[in-house]
C-alpha cells in the first residue's frame, strides 16, 4: 500500500550497496497459507561502496527469526525491509520467513496459479519471497531447495539431489535476485534437447497442466530455433545443462526471462491448430525467442539499475524481431512492427506518459516496462546499426559481450563498446536515450532543371513534452533512394545521416526529374513530413522497390483519404481504390504483403493524427468514415473478391508458416470485405467448416460485425468453454466488434459471465482492455465505457496493482477529445485517484495522467 508520500527515485542518485554476496543458500517448505522460507547468505562489505548501511528489502514478509553469525539479531523493521547492525568483516546472514502464496493475488512474489506454486521476481517481486538486496547489481551464485509434496520442483540453474518431497537446484552463473524462479506443481513435461555448436547437450522442457500436453510442439521448435539463431548470428551459446519453460494461466505479462527456467504466460506458449491463430503462432515464435535471447543480453549481462532497462529490452526486442524477420518475411515483420509502433509508442510519446527510452526519474519501476522502453529501445539499436553498418553492429556486440559478460552494465558503457569498436563519437547519438517525444522529420524538393540537381531539404524539430521543454537535434539515419520517372531505380538504399535542425542533400547529373523514396524500411522513429501529393504517393505505391515504403505510400493514401472523409466530408479516394486494386490483385506479390495493404489504420491512429494536426478527433465520424472506406473498398475490389477468396485457401495441411499464415489473411480479408457488401456465405460455410483457429475467429467475425453471428457466438462458446485461452477470444470478439452505443453495455454483461473472473489478467484484460480498445464505443458520449473502465480498475486495484496499472493507460489519450468528453473522462480518474489506500503503482498512473 502507498505511503503519505509518494516517492520519487531518481537515475542521478545511484550509489552501490555497501555489502557483496559470495552466496545465497535458499530453502522452501511450500504450503499454500504458511511457506517457510529459510535464507542464508554470505555478505561482504563492498570496497567500492561508501555507504555501509545493511538494509534489506522485504515486504509482507513475517520474520520468524534472524541471525548473524550465528547469533539471533533484532532488526528494526518497517513495511519496506530492515535495518541492523553488521560487522565490518564478511558475516552470514540467515533468516526464517514465512509467507501465504495461496492468497497472493498481485501475481507477484510466490503465489499460485491453478494449484501450482509459481514465482514473479521483476522487477522488485523477491523482496516478497525473503529479506534481500533486491537491486539488480547485487549477483550471486543461487542453491535452492525445496521442500514439497508436489511431483515436478524447479528452480534456477542445473539440477542436483532429488528425493521423496525434495528436490535441489544450483545456478552456477550470478544473478540478480529478479532472475530467480521457483515452480512447484504436478505438472507434465515437453521434452526436447539442442546439442549447442560446441557439443554440448542440453535438456529442454515445456512444462504444462495436465491437458495442455498437446499444445506444447509448437513452442519446443521455436526454443531450438532460437538456440540454433544466436548461436549463428550473435555466436552466443546456451550456458547450463538444462533449459525449462513453465506455462502459467494467471500471469501479469507474457512471459520472464528467469535463468534456466522461463515462466510464461500461458497465452504466450501453448499453441495449437484448433486453438491457435496464425498471430498467435508467430507472436509465440517470437516471445519464445525473446526471452531465450535474454541469457545473454539480460542475464549474462544484466542492468546496473532500473533505469537502464532499455538495455536489456530494446536490444532483445530489436533481436527477437531480427529472428523473426530472419524466420519469415523480413518487410511483413517491419511493417507488422511499425504499425504497432505508431500504435503504442507514438501514442505514448504523444501524451502526458511520454518518456524518454531511459528514464530519469519514477516512483513505480513496473509503470516503465513500455512501447519506448521495448520498442522504442529496439528503434534506438537498429539506428545504431544502420549507422555503423552491419559488419561494425556485431563486431561491436562481440566486444560488448567479451567486456561486460557477469556485469550489471549501464547505457553508458553499451556506448562505449560502439565508440572504441568504431572510432565515432556517439555523445550525440546518446540523445535519443535522454530525450522523450516523436521527433518530426519535414522534406522539401528542389529541382534545377538546367543543372541537373536535385537537393532534398530536411528540418527536424520535437515538441515539448512532459518535464523537457527544450529538445536538441538528433542523429537521425534517413534510409533514401532515387526512382526516375519510368519507376527505375537510380540511386539504391543509402544512408543520410541527419545531424542538424536543418540540413540539405544534393544529387548532381540528373536527366529528369526524380522521384525520391524517403524513410525506407522506416529507417527512424520520426513522424515524416512529405509536402506531395497523392498521384505521387499512387506512384510509389506501383513502383518503389522498397517494401516498406511501396506499403507506406498506400498507408498514406488511405490515411489522407479517411482523413479527407472526417474532416472535410469527401468521397473516398478513387485514385487510392484503383492503386490498391492494382496491388491486392497483383499475384507476384506476395498475399501476406497484399492483405497488409487492405488494412487500414485504425481509428485509434487515425484520433491521433487527427490531434497531432490540431484537431480535436470525432469518435463518430472517424467510425463513420472508417466503415465508408471499408465499404469503398469492397465496392471496388467487389469483381476480384472470389478470386482473392477462392486462390489463396492454403492446400494441404494446415502450417502457421508465413506462406499459409499470408494466404490465410488474403482470404479472410476477401470474406470480410464481402460481408461488407451483404455476402455472409463464404463467412458461414468457413465457420462450419474450418480446422484451424485463424479462420474459425475469422469467419466468427465477419459474421458477429454484419449481426449475423448470434448462433455462431453461442456455439464458439459452447464448443470452447474448457479452454479458457479460447474463451478470452470470445470474450474480447464480442467487445471489439460491439456496435459504440452497445460497448459498454455488452462488456457490462459479459463482466457478469460466469466465466469472468478478474483474477486473472489474460480474462480481465481480454474483457476491460478490449472495451478501451473499441474506440467509438470507449468512447461514446455517453460516458458509460470511462465509468465501466473505472469501477473495474476500482475493484481490481486491491488485488493486483500491476496490471491495474498498466489498464490505466486507456486514459492517457484524454485530452485530445471534446471538452465534455475530457471533463466526463477526469471525473473518473479523479475518482479513481481518491480510493484510499490506492496502490503505489496505480497512484504515479493517475496522477501522470492528470499531469
Ligand atoms: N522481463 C520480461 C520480458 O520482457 C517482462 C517482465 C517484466 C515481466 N516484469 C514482469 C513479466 C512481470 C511478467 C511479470 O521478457
Ligand atoms: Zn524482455
Amino acid at each position: 500500500m502507498r505511503d503519505a508520500a509518494p516517492q520519487t527515485i531518481y537515475l542521478k542518485d545511484y550509489t552501490p550497496f555497501g555489502y557483496l554476496i559470495d552466496s545465497v543458500s535458499l530453502t522452501f517448505k511450500l504450503h499454500p497459507t504458511e511457506t517457510r522460507v529459510l535464507s542464508r547468505i554470505a555478505f561482504r562489505p563492498n570496497p567500492d561502496a561508501t555507504d555501509k548501511t545493511f538494509f534489506l528489502h522485504g515486504e509482507e514478509l513475517k520474520l520468524i527469526s534472524a541471525k548473524i553469525d550465528g547469533a539471533e539479531v533484532s532488526p528494526v523493521l518497517t513495511d519496506e525491509g530492515l535495518t541492523v547492525d553488521v560487522p565490518s568483516a564478511p558475516f552470514i546472514w540467515e533468516a526464517e520467513v514465512e509467507i501465504s502464496p495461496s492468497t497472493n493475488t498481485a501475481l507477484e512474489g510466490l503465489y499460485m496459479s491453478n494449484g501450482m506454486y509459481c514465482t514473479q521476481c521483476e522487477a522488485e517481486g523477491f523482496r516478497k519471497i525473503t529479506y534481500y538486496p533486491d537491486r539488480p547489481d547485487v549477483m550471486a551464485t543461487f542453491d535452492v531447495r525445496v521442500e514439497g509434496t508436489e511431483k515436478v520442483m524447479l528452480s534456477n540453474g542445473n539440477p542436483g539431489a532429488t528425493g521423496d518431497g525434495f528436490a535441489e537446484w544450483t545456478d552456477p552463473w550470478k544473478k540478480p535476485a529478479y532472475l530467480f524462479a521457483l515452480v512447484a506443481g504436478d505438472l507434465i513435461n515437453h521434452p526436447g534437447s539442442f546439442t549447442t555448436r560446441s557439443g554440448k547437450d542440453v535438456e529442454l522442457n515445456i512444462y504444462v497442466r495436465p491437458g495442455d500436453e498437446d499444445k506444447c510442439a509448437f513452442g519446443m521448435q521455436a526454443l531450438k530455433d532460437s538456440m540454433k539463431w544466436d548461436e549463428d548470428v550473435y555466436g552466443r551459446e546456451y550456458d547450463l545443462d538444462i533449459f525449462n519453460i513453465v506455462a502459467v494461466d494467471d500471469f501479469n505479462m507474457g512471459a520472464m526471462e528467469n535463468k534456466g527456467l522461463n515462466i510464461f504466460n500461458s497465452s504466450c506458449v501453448l499453441a495449437s491448430q484448433a486453438t491457435s491463430t496464425d498471430a498467435d503462432f508467430e507472436r509465440i515464435e517470437a516471445i519464445i525467442a525473446h526471452e531465450y535471447f535474454h541469457n545473454w543480453t539480460g542475464n549474462r549481462i544484466t542492468c546496473r539499475d532500473w533505469f537502464q532497462l532499455c538495455l536489456k529490452e530494446g536490444l532483445t526486442v530489436f533481436r527477437d524481431a531480427q529472428f523473426t524477420a530472419d524466420m519469415r518475411s523480413e518487410p511483413v515483420k517491419r511493417i507488422d512492427d511499425v504499425i504497432a509502433l505508431r500504435a503504442r509508442q507514438f501514442q505514448e510519446d504523444q501524451g502526458p506518459l511520454s518518456h524518454p527510452v531511459r528514464p530519469e526519474e519514477f516512483q513505480e519501476i513496473n509503470n516503465f516496462y513500455t512501447a519506448t522502453v521495448y520498442e522504442k529501445g529496439a528503434e534506438v539499436i537498429g539506428m545504431l546499426k544502420s549507422l555503423v553498418g552491419h559488419d561494425a553492429y556485431y563486431k561491436a556486440l562481440d566486444l560488448y559481450f567479451e567486456r561486460h559478460d557477469g556485469d550489471a552494465a549501464t547505457i553508458e558503457d553499451w556506448i562505449k563498446v560502439f565508440e572504441d569498436s568504431t572510432g565515432r563519437d556517439l555523445a550525440q547519438f546518446k540523445r535519443w536515450y535522454s530525450q522523450s517525444g516523436t521527433p518530426k522529420v519535414s522534406v522539401s524538393e528542389a529541382w534545377d532543371a538546367d543543372a541537373g540537381t536535385f537537393t532534398l531539404h530536411f528540418s527536424q524539430s520535437t515538441a515539448p513534452t512532459p518535464g523537457q521543454d527544450v529538445k536538441d537535434p538528433r542523429v537521425i539515419p534517413i534510409a533514401l533512394g532515387l526512382l526516375n520517372p519510368n519507376g527505375d531505380e537510380t540511386h539504391p538504399t543509402q544512408i543520410f545521416e541527419m545531424t542538424e535542425a536543418e540540413q540539405s542533400m544534393t544529387f548532381t547529373g540528373l536527366g529528369a526529374r526524380p522521384v525520391p523514396s524517403i524513410l525506407r524500411g522506416f529507417s527512424a522513429p520520426v513522424m515524416l513530413e512529405q509536402d506531395i501529393d497523392n498521384s505521387r504517393r499512387a506512384f510509389l505505391l506501383a513502383h518503389d522497390t522498397d517494401a516498406f515504403n511501396r506499403w507506406e505510400a498506400g498507408r498514406e493514401l488511405a490515411r489522407d483519404t479517411l482523413l479527407k472523409m472526417i474532416l472535410e466530408d469527401a468521397a473516398p479516394d478513387a485514385a487510392y481504390l484503383e492503386g490498391l486494386k492494382r496491388v491486392v490483385t497483383d499475384t507476384s506479390l506476395d498475399a501476406a504483403y497484399r492483405a497488409l495493404m487492405l488494412n487500414q489504420p485504425s481509428e485509434t491512429e487515425l484520433a491521433g493524427v487527427i490531434a497531432e494536426m490540431g484537431h480535436t478527433p470525432d469518435p463518430v465520424k472517424i467510425h463513420t468514415a472508417a466503415k465508408a472506406l471499408s465499404k469503398a473498398k469492397a465496392e471496388s475490389l467487389a469483381d476480384a473478391l472470389p478470386a482473392l477468396y477462392a486462390d489463396n485457401q492454403p492446400n494441404g495441411d494446415y502450417a502457421p508458416d508465413a506462406g499459409g499464415s499470408g494466404q490465410r489473411a488474403l482470404a479472410n480479408a476477401a470474406m470480410s470485405l464481402m460481408g461488407k457488401l451483404g455476402d455472409v456465405g463464404k463467412a458461414r460455410a468457413q465457420y462450419a467448416s474450418a480446422d484451424n483457429m485463424t479462420q474459425q475467429i475469422a469467419a466468427l467475425a465477419t459474421l458477429v460485425r454484419e449481426g449475423e453471428g448470434d448462433a455462431e457466438v453461442q456455439a464458439f462458446y459452447d464448443q470452447w468453454q474448457e479452454d479458457r485461452l479460447v474463451i478470452n477470444k470470445w470474450f474480447g470478439l464480442q467487445i471489439s466488434l460491439a456496435k459504440p452505443e452497445e460497448t459498454a453495455a455488452v462488456t457490462e454483461r459479459l463482466t457478469q459471465h460466469p466465466d469472468f473472473d478478474m483474477k486473472n489478467p489474460n480474462r480481465f484484460r481480454g474483457t476491460l482492455g478490449a472495451l478501451a480498445a473499441n474506440h467509438a464505443g470507449f468512447h461514446h458520449e455517453s460516458g458509460a465505457g470511462y465509468k465501466l473502465l473505472a469501477d473495474w480498475l476500482i475493484k481490481l486495484d486491491p488485488l493486483n496493482p500491476q496490471t491495474t496499472a498498466r489498464m490505466c493507460t486507456s486514459f492517457q489519450t484524454w485530452k485530445r477529445y471534446d471538452d465534455k468528453r475530457q471533463a466526463l473522462i477526469k471525473s473518473q480518474l479523479e475518482r479513481i485517484l481518491a480510493v484510499p489506500n490506492l496502490s503505489r503503482d496505480t497512484h504515479e498512473m493517475i496522477s501522470r495522467i492528470l499531469g
